[in-house]
């Protein structure tokens, strides 16, 4: 059998946002846990943002019943556009149009049922064929100074091919909570990847080097997540399936080195929200005053 080419440029990126949100209820209920605002813009719009930057130009999502906003808010408003222009609002103008998709470039499939983030990917196997693609958890946000988690990621790839993790260091005793990575060179930036585990007990994790929510991964992963029965906690884990892929594919940890946030959680989305807003070139020097009044108690 012909040996697939593992170095093919990534031109997709797939946004899964198909889950119940059930840990931020009762603001999940009817709102979509990617659309809560980082600052002044939603989740997803920064994750499409970071793929964009990386040189992305294809955007797959994959969503489910009741998320039809995360859709309708990449769409041009004409209403919209027609009262800005007639106040003069031209700063909200660039706004809102930054945050329109143009035609032909993003698409919708549908998870009927939320079982699981594998499962959440190979229903995007059909839009995506046989290309390998980047992968972006929009409820976990990288605050980078520079270049962008998934940019960063594809510098990696360009030089080793494969399938690629973004990883960081968590807690010992938090390493049940997420994948976790067994790499061959732990302290280096990127290294080979021996294993992975899937929130393992931290007494049984090979490290704490953790899976963050960004990948690049070639396209033989939807075979085996066709046949992917589920694990932890249920539901078909995208990191069982990696590693099957394991045994015939490399794969290489990039160890981020930038801030990240789990936006997933409420002290995590709300840590963010502080730390992308004191950052902010708007809002910045605002937050760091208010901010310093609570520091007093
Ligand atoms: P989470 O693990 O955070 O799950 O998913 P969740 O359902 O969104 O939230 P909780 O745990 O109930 O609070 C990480 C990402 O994967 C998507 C989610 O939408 C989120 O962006 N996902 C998860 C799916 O698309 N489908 C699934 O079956 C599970």
């Amino acid at each position: 059998m012909k040996k697939p080419d593992l170095k093919r440029p990534i031109r997709k990126a797939v946004f899964p946002v198909a889950g119940l949100g059930t840990r931020f209820l009762p603001a999940t209920k009817v709102l979509p846990k990617e659309m809560l605002p980082l600052v002044d813009r939603p989740l997803i719009q920064r994750a499409v943002e970071e793929a964009r930057e990386a040189g992305i130009n294809e955007f797959i999502f994959v969503s489910g019943r009741g998320k039809s906003l995360i859709a309708e808010h990449f769409e041009y408003q004409p209403e919209l556009v027609i009262a800005l222009k007639e106040k003069n609002k031209t700063d909200l103008l660039e706004k809102v149009r930054a945050s329109n998709l143009e035609s032909g470039i993003f698409s919708t499939v549908l998870q009927q049922n939320p079982k699981g983030l594998g499962h959440a990917i190979w229903c995007a196997s059909k839009i995506l064929g046989n290309e390998p693609f980047a992968l972006l958890l929009p409820d976990v946000m990288v605050l980078s100074e520079g270049k962008g988690c998934t940019a960063q990621m594809i510098d990696v790839y360009n030089k080793t091919g494969g399938n690629i993790i973004a990883s960081a260091h968590v807690a010992k005793q938090d390493v049940k909570k997420y994948g976790i990575l067994d790499v061959k060179d732990p302290k280096s930036r990127t290294s080979a990847i021996k294993g992975m585990v899937e929130k393992p007990e931290p007494a049984k994790a090979p490290s704490t080097l953790s899976i963050i929510g960004r990948y690049i991964l070639q396209p033989e992963i939807f075979t085996i997540l066709e046949k992917q029965k589920a694990g932890s906690g249920g539901e078909i884990q995208l990191t069982d399936a990696m590693q099957t892929l394991l045994k015939t594919q490399p794969f290489t940890s990039m160890e981020l080195r930038d801030p990240y946030f789990d936006c997933g959680h409420h002290t995590g989305f709300i840590e963010a929200n502080i730390a992308f807003a004191l950052k902010d070139p708007v809002f910045g020097a605002q937050m760091k005053k208010i901010l310093s009044r609570y520091a007093k108690g």
